[in-house]
């Protein structure tokens, strides 16, 4: 037997025993990579007619190429396409098969390429349209939170800090709140998107490739904006990666706040918020149970999210240049941080418009708060007392209160007065909740009229991002 025919490797030439069957599965990557064929397709057409067009190709080699490429691509979406771990990964995968199909032409289509360049571009092309997908996803979310939070911009809730009831503010401005951290991520996406967009095809191993190659072609052909710069730097970035993992940490982590908050909401202690039955579950002990299992999960999910982050930022740092085959270990945190955030905000993008507010349990919550307190001392400045006298008085008129168990508005007006002779009848328009929150009359401000007024121009950015 001729050194030869003991290896059907890629590589047979130089070796002389084959691949160890274990170690053939542990450096082979075919079981995740599968994912990216039809961006590997894609990458190898647009190769295969840059080089026909510099004339490395012929013409019969290129429709050759190009009809069995299409053959190869309807196989795999068909599921019969048969892969193979002893051919590694996607790219030597669908190139066997390509070769079995057309002959020679196949095995040329290889000229002027290597598989790391070929991973970077098939990785950038899979993650642009998994950014799309998922911005897509993320302005379905954020229209349901701006609809919800301008039809409630009237219904008033407790705002916390330290969750401690702190002022009355609109349910709707804290929805915006929620929106406000979203329009943020989108744009942290786009940003990573256009980072990434440029083409590392023609870096070849890492060196480029002495054909004579037309690297604006193939970028133009797979919609990237222009050739990377460095072939080197080409094949072994993964930065790109790292990015849009931490954008996605990032929205993970509003997520899970939103989530955190929605849990605490629909709890029979707040009471703020219910959700659809179809979004919750039940336990299967206690018959009373509504549990608010998707937020939960939200929430939950939002560590493996972080932890891809760290896992990336680990796999990256001790690097030499340019390719090293740790770069194959980039895929799977990456593909599940796609399928975590494509999942997370598609359970989002449902259950926010279902959202049903229980007004009259966050208008109570509030007034039973001393959430008007500030309101009072603001009262007393306005009638010429120092604030830190004012807030001393509202102080002790607030001690008094929880004393008696009553709110601030509940206190007579000799009370009150007795606490400083500077109130009149006129208090009791501002420690009600509506004078409370229509005071903050300011941009950014929770008065309902600027609620609407933000949801309004909320809805008029979402809408022009549709447009672009
Ligand atoms: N499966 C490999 C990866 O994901 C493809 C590139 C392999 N390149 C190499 N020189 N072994 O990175």
């Amino acid at each position: 037997m001729s050194k030869k025919d003991d290896t059907s490797q890629t590589w047979g030439g130089r070796f002389s025993e084959p691949t160890d069957s274990f170690v053939q599965r542990f450096t082979a990557s075919v079981s995740f990579d599968q994912r990216m064929a039809a961006e590997d397709i894609a990458g190898s057409l647009a190769h295969a007619r840059m080089l026909a067009s510099v004339g490395v190709l012929s013409t019969d080699e290129l429709s050759a190429i190009e009809s069995g490429l299409e053959t190869v691509g309807a196989e795999i979406e068909a599921g019969e396409f048969a892969w193979s771990v002893e051919l590694e990964d996607v790219h030597m995968n669908i190139e066997a098969r390509l070769t079995a199909l057309i002959g020679d032409a196949g095995k040329k289509l290889h000229t002027g390429r290597s598989r790391n360049d070929q991973v970077a571009t098939d990785i950038r092309l899979y993650l642009r349209g998994a950014i799309d997908a998922l911005c897509a996803e993320l302005t379905r979310l954020q229209q349901g939170l701006v609809a919800l939070a301008r039809a409630e911009a009237d219904t008033i809730m407790p705002g916390f800090t330290h969750l401690q009831t702190a002022q009355p503010v609109s349910f709707g401005h804290h929805l915006l709140a929620w929106n406000e951290m979203l329009e943020r991520d989108y744009g942290r996406l786009q940003d990573c998107r256009a980072r990434m967009n440029l083409s590392p095809l023609g870096a070849a191993a890492l060196a480029g490739t002495s054909y004579p190659i037309d690297r604006a072609q193939t970028a133009a052909a797979l919609g990237f904006d222009a050739p990377t710069e460095n072939s080197l730097d080409s094949v072994s970035d993964r930065d790109f990666a790292i990015e849009f993992v931490g954008a996605g940490a990032l929205i993970m982590t509003h997520l899970s706040r939103m989530s955190e908050e929605l849990v605490l909401w629909t709890s029979a202690q707040f009471d703020f918020v219910e959700l659809p039955d179809r979004f919750c579950t039940g336990s299967s002990i206690m018959p009373q149970k509504k549990n608010p299992d998707v937020p939960e999960l939200v929430r939950g999910k939002t560590g493996r999210v972080n932890g891809h982050l760290v896992s990336l930022l680990s796999l990256m740092k001790s690097q030499p240049l340019a390719y090293n085959k740790d770069n194959q270990e980039d895929k799977e945190p990456l593909f599940d941080t796609v399928d975590t955030l494509g999942d997370c905000l598609r359970a989002f993008a449902d259950m926010v418009p279902a959202i049903r507010p229980r007004r009259d349990t966050m208008r109570e919550a509030a007034r039973r708060g001393f959430s008007t307190a500030t309101d009072l001392a603001d009262y007393l400045v306005r009638k010429g007392i120092p604030f830190r006298d004012a807030h001393e008085i509202v102080g002790s008129a607030v001690a008094h209160g929880v004393e008696q168990g009553l709110d601030l508005a509940e206190l007579s007006l000799e009370t009150l007065q007795g606490f400083s002779e500077e109130i009149a009848g006129d208090v009791f328009e501002v420690l009600t909740l509506e004078g409370s929150v229509a005071a903050r009359n300011h941009i950014g401000g929770t008065a309902p009229n600027q609620v609407r007024q933000a949801a309004d121009r909320a809805a008029a950015r979402l809408a022009d991002r549709e447009q672009t």
